[in-house]
């Protein structure tokens, strides 16, 4: 079987954690290759709910796990996470690739100093680091996860570097003797160990983290996160051949959120809002923050189509809207007085487009079970297949991990 790449195709938060956890099973590893700690991959089994802003969501099917050289990789969330796997009595096959760039706490500070230089025009960032920690791996000042094990980095060195960033430098001793801790015994070639998985007939799915609007190039920039988000990046980032991405699964929700700021063409606000924010928990795994709420749009969608090449599609949070009394779906935008379908030409005036609806069914008060979908729930997906002119092979009907429809 092919590996799996499987990616957001909004604003992140489209329920990857649990499309990836379902699919699991049927693969041998996963593979985080993009982002770091701002992720917040939610999964829900029984009465419990997992939260995981680094280890790949494939650890509650015991699969291999990897963290690819192109993650941003913040040791003490890390470890975090590790200690509360091992109170879980959930056991880890963990390898971290030795190229992985680490965050420190000098990245989580000037993450949150740029954010306070830009007053009203900041971003919202998840003040993890993000940001800072690929624009220092770009200027070659900070250490990978190899250079801690190797004990080549030189702390002396780095800080005057740091220094010409911020006059108030953490003191990284502690940190520099934790982050080899936690890094030690774990550090690996994860490109060549799923390459050699492949040989041995094994297929691994690949984790992206955040979506498509929220890629650092083809995103609403600078509203953005620090990293690449298209399924076209998890080979550079991974450090296998282009041929070996294997089939793209796009994840949308039935609606849009966003959390943080930035353009959101397709945003609403009151009752309708509120109402799905509450039922559909649509608050920031990693921060708590209220998630913005929109309708589901069209127009961005076939964007992040086109973008990933996207083979087929995981519906989400259908179920939400059973209990919301409207239904809209965007299909242009409309500006300055003409009609707008094309993404990338409305996104120099993201920020003043509106959005032209169609209204449709109501979801309110179905009943949406795995052995048939309502009529309505079905004639909305259909409609997104014809439109987008990809298969909508799975839909999601609840959180928890069975509630997911397959559609042959
Ligand atoms: P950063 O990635 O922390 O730099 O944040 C940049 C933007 O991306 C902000 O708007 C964040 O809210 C957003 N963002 C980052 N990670 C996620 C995610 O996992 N889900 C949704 N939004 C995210």
């Amino acid at each position: 079987m092919e590996n799996l790449s499987i990616i957001g195709l909004q604003w992140g938060d489209e329920g990857k954690g649990k499309i990836v956890d379902y699919h699991a099973g049927r693969f041998d590893g996963v593979a985080r290759y993009n982002g770091g700690s701002n992720a917040g991959h939610t999964i829900v089994l029984g009465n419990r709910t997992y939260v995981f802003h680094l280890l790949p969501s494939g650890l509650l099917k015991g699969k291999r796990l990897f963290i690819g050289p192109g993650v941003v990789l913040d040791p003490l969330t890390l470890s975090e996470e590790l200690d509360l796997a091992k109170k879980e009595g959930i056991k880890l096959d963990l390898t971290i690739d030795g190229r992985c760039t680490l965050v420190s706490p000098f990245e989580t500070e000037l993450d949150a100093i740029i954010e306070k230089a830009r007053g009203s025009k900041a971003l919202g960032t998840t003040r993890r680091g993000i940001g800072p920690a690929y624009a220092m791996r770009a200027l070659r000042v900070v250490p990978r996860a190899m250079d801690l094990a190797s004990g080549s980095f030189d702390l002396t060195s780095a800080k005057a570097l740091y220094s010409l960033f911020t006059k108030d430098v953490p003191d990284l001793t502690g940190w520099l003797k934790s982050a080899s801790e936690v890094i030690r015994g774990r550090l690996g070639d994860v490109g060549a160990s799923i390459l050699e998985m492949n040989e041995s007939g094994k297929s691994v799915i690949f984790e992206g983290a955040q979506g498509v609007l929220l890629d650092l190039i083809h995103g609403t920039y600078p509203y953005v996160t620090g990293a690449h988000t298209l399924a076209s990046y998890v080979p550079a980032s991974l450090g296998i051949p282009a041929k070996s991405e294997g089939k793209v699964l796009g994840v949308a929700k039935a609606y849009t959120t966003r959390v943080g700021s930035g353009p959101f063409p397709t945003e609403i606000t009151g009752r309708v809002a509120d109402s799905i924010r509450e039922i559909g928990k649509e608050y920031g795994a990693t921060t708590g923050r209220p998630r913005r709420i929109g309708w589901f749009d069209l127009v961005a969608m076939k964007y992040a189509v086109r973008l990933n090449g996207v083979d087929e599609i995981a519906l989400t949070k259908l179920d939400i809207l059973t209990k919301v009394g409207e239904m809209k779906v965007c299909v242009a935008y409309k500006l300055d007085g003409r009609e707008v379908t094309e993404f990338s030409s409305a996104l120099p005036f993201i920020d003043r487009v509106t959005p032209v609806y169609e209204d449709l069914q109501s979801f309110l008060g179905l009943e949406l079970t795995r052995a048939k979908l309502p009529r309505a729930v079905d004639a909305f997906v259909q409609h997104l297949e014809r439109e987008l002119k990809v298969k909508v092979s799975l839909v999601s009907i609840g959180e928890e991990r069975t509630a997911t429809v397959e559609r042959g």
